[in-house]
């Protein structure tokens, strides 16, 4: 059976590295990060993911699955994955790229004679043609292969063993056998494969990612144009979504999308289409992220066509910091952005997340948080609903009307049941709901 590593272990290296280790490889685990690896070493994920924590203990438990910061370890490994990040430019809407060059350039000189080096990490068309180029000199006994990733967080555990298709991007037949014996246990339960060239390979996964900024941002374009009309976004995008060809998913209004990906890869696909002289293809993708950035300044002109234009002196309470449910993420969250806004301009604002309050603190130490929702929102003049954890949706409102100042509450995501809060007494006001 062949001997596998995972180069960086984040949200993607950490569920690739346990879940292959569950389908009985032998995995081993690098990053340059000690205290990352020490708290790996004892089970322990360094973040939430649901089914991550007690999948990761299993296999750190059966032996399968070790980790190490030293990359001579990686020695006698078949295939090694590089799954580090590709974050925005401090300077540019590119992608840093600096991650993925380090990882191969350290895996290079260790790498057995015959190895595959795939890339999982997001990257611009091209890299891969790079750095196989750079591995010709660095190891030139040593392949590159391109296997992107759709894991979401939330279900990356389910997403890596039971992904809806696999993609290679290869430029040999035995490259593509090396990673069929790999995918093996998947490819029995039916997962398309697909074999593709490698900037086709690197281009499937923007071009998805893409795509479901562009649905997000469509059904908030939809939902501006409902609150000019007197329409229900809610209502449209249930309709819309009966046609197959469109489908409901991903059409749910709000403030829109952020997180660690999407934002940050539409932007370095409209920087890659200026570099290949083809800008015009991906200027959309510029009015999806005004849209999308435009959603969270409307959830502020919500609010303040509630309470006034001076904020100062009104207690808002925020529920959700997490860029979505069922992570700590709060990469580009929507939700703290607009804590943080409404923060600014003099309110009085408090917020509450079942697991993400330690991230957001070391990013907006200035805001107040707490751990228990009657807190959060004790003598709110308004409550804002910005991630939509299922805890929020099991509130009773006529208990929570006992808690505040003024019953408004409004929807950032469209998940509360409307009718509830209402007949609660609550003024409700959601994103796209006249
Ligand atoms: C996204 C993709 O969905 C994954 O397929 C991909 O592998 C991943 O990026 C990646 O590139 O690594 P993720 O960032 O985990 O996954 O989050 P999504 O579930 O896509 O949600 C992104 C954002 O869109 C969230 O802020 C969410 O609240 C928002 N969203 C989603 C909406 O505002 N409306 C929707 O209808 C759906």
């Amino acid at each position: 059976m062949v001997k596998l590593s995972v180069v960086g272990t984040g949200y993607l290296g950490a569920t690739h590295a346990a879940a292959m280790s569950s389908l009985g490889f032998t995995v081993v685990g690098v990053d340059v990060d000690q205290s990352k690896i020490d708290l790996l070493r004892q089970g322990k994920v360094p973040f939430f993911e649901p089914g991550l924590e007690e999948l990761l203990k299993t296999e750190v438990d059966s032996g399968r699955l070790t980790f190490t910061t030293d990359f001579s370890e990686l020695a006698d490994c078949d295939v090694h994955f590089i799954c580090v990040g590709t974050p925005q430019k401090k300077d540019s809407l590119a992608a840093d790229l600096t991650y993925v060059d380090a990882s191969v350039a350290a895996v290079a000189p260790h790498a057995k004679a015959g190895s595959l080096i795939v890339g999982k990490s997001t990257v611009p068309v091209g890299t891969a043609n790079r750095l196989a180029t750079m591995l010709q000199e660095l190891n030139p006994s040593v392949e590159l292969a391109w296997n992107p990733e759709f894991l979401r967080e939330g279900f990356a555990v389910e997403d890596t063993l039971r992904p809806n298709r696999l993609v290679v991007g290869v430029t040999s037949e035995r490259a593509e056998e090396i990673l069929k014996e790999v995918y093996a246990p998947l490819l029995a339960n039916q997962v398309p494969w697909i074999k593709a060239d490698l900037p086709t390979a690197e281009l499937v996964k923007v071009a998805a990612n893409s795509f479901l900024a562009t649905k997000i941002s469509f059904i908030n374009a939809m939902a501006e144009i409902c609150e000019a009309a007197g329409g229900d976004v809610t209502v449209l995008a249930q309709a819309i979504g009966h046609d197959p060809r469109i489908g409901s998913r991903f059409l749910q209004a709000g403030i829109g999308f952020g997180g660690g990906c999407l934002p940050k890869d539409i932007r370095a696909f409209m920087a890659r289409s200026e570099e290949l002289g083809a800008r015009q293809s991906l200027e959309f993708l510029r009015e999806i992220d005004s849209i999308n950035l435009r959603a969270r300044q409307r959830m502020i002109d919500l609010v303040r066509s509630d309470l006034g234009l001076d904020l100062k002196s009104k207690k808002i309470a925020v529920l959700g910091a997490a860029f979505k449910p069922d992570s700590d993420d709060v990469r580009d969250s929507p939700a703290l952005d607009i804590a943080s806004q409404i923060s600014a301009a003099g309110a009085h604002v408090s917020v509450h997340d079942p697991k993400a309050i330690e991230p957001a603190r070391r990013r907006f130490p200035h805001l107040l948080y707490s751990s228990a929702i009657d807190e959060c929102v004790a003598e709110a003049d308004v409550i804002l609903h910005l991630t939509e954890w299922k805890m929020y949706r099991e509130i009773d409102p006529s208990e929570m009307k006992t808690k505040v100042r003024q019953a408004i509450i409004i929807d950032g995501r469209n998940a509360l049941d409307r009718e509830k809060w209402v007949a609660a007494g609550w003024k409700f006001r959601a994103l796209g709901r006249s």
